[in-house]
């Protein structure tokens, strides 16, 4: 089936928490917008982290941070309220449905419709429905993985409970999009640590399973030194030289791993600054001849 603007296409990054799903997702952002992609980054959830790196507030509504750089931050309950706006387009209305208490509680208990409201939102630029999302690249720093597979679940799950209706016939829609590898494409996050590679190559399987596509991977934090473990290892005696071969055997094992049970991965570096800005800076730099133009 074809979608009104299938020139938008969406990435969708995810991973284990803590392992730099929103600096990638920033990073690559950046790629785009740089590469003359006019770029939307869209975080979920109620509160902003990139406020505090962009340093400028983020809302529901895109702010412009350079050129063709754009953040918003989609929460569940502004997406569900958007949605329900653009059925009943009165404000009024909208307003004292979701002030009705009958309502909250209705809303608070059934978060697969707030999820479907998300990923309605994330594809509505380009099944064209609702506000117009005037973007070529929607960049989305997703929840963390099991979060991440259940808001997958929600419209396949919506989609068989109703089968007939604007509902259930919306949600396949929606699911037909996230499953498109022309539409869209999946980024999985991890770092050369055992935990986080064992979570990876499962959630690379159980999204596969769900989506119909390959993710693709990404080995964030990987020490990329001139330094060889031979080398180093004349001064083994030096409490830094052994840090940094023990670190770059256990790397090298991940790595490994990661990669016969997965294939082939995307690394980057490990970055020695501690501002998120420059970290998201630098990781960009280190995507942009890695990430091929769409
Ligand atoms: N390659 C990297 N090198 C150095 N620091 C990094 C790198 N990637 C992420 N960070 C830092 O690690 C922390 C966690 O990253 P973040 O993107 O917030 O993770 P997540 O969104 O997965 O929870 C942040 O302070 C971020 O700046
Ligand atoms: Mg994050």
């Amino acid at each position: 089936m074809q979608f009104p603007n299938e020139n938008q296409k969406i990435t969708l990054v995810t991973g284990k928490g803590g392992v730099g799903k929103s600096a990638v997702a920033a990073a690559l952002a950046e790629v785009y917008a740089r590469q003359g992609l006019r770029t939307l980054l869209v975080e979920l959830g109620e509160r902003s982290y990139y406020q505090y790196i962009y340093e400028m507030p983020i809302r529901y509504e895109p702010t412009r941070v350079f050129d063709r750089f754009y953040i918003s931050l989609w929460s569940g309950e502004s997406a569900l309220r958007e949605y329900v706006y653009y059925l009943i387009r009165v404000r009024k209305l909208v307003d004292l449905f979701f002030e009705n208490k009958i309502m909250r509680t209705f809303i608070r208990a059934a978060p697969a419709l707030k999820e479907l409201a998300v990923l309605g939102k994330i594809t509505s630029g380009i099944r064209a429905w609702g506000p117009e999302l005037e973007f070529d690249r929607i960049v989305v720093d997703a929840f963390s993985t099991g979060h991440f597979l259940a808001l997958l679940q929600a419209p396949a799950g919506i989609a068989d409970l109703i089968e007939s209706g604007p509902m259930g016939e919306q949600s396949r829609r929606i699911c037909e999009v996230l499953n498109r590898a022309d539409l869209a494409q999946y980024y999985i996050v991890t770092l050369p640590e055992e935990l986080p590679v064992a979570e990876a190559i499962e959630l690379k399987a159980a999204l596969k399973a769900r989506v119909g596509m390959e993710p693709k991977l990404i080995c964030n934090r990987v020490y990329e030194t001139a330094l060889t473990t031979s080398w180093l290892e004349r001064y083994s005696d030096q409490p830094f030289a052994e840090f940094l071969i023990n670190t770059m055997k256990a790397q090298g094992h991940e790595t490994a791993q990661l990669k016969q049970a997965a294939g082939s991965f995307t690394t980057l570096p490990l970055i020695f600054n501690d501002r998120g800005r420059i970290v998201i800076e630098r990781l960009s730099q280190a995507l942009e001849s890695k990430v091929e133009r769409l």
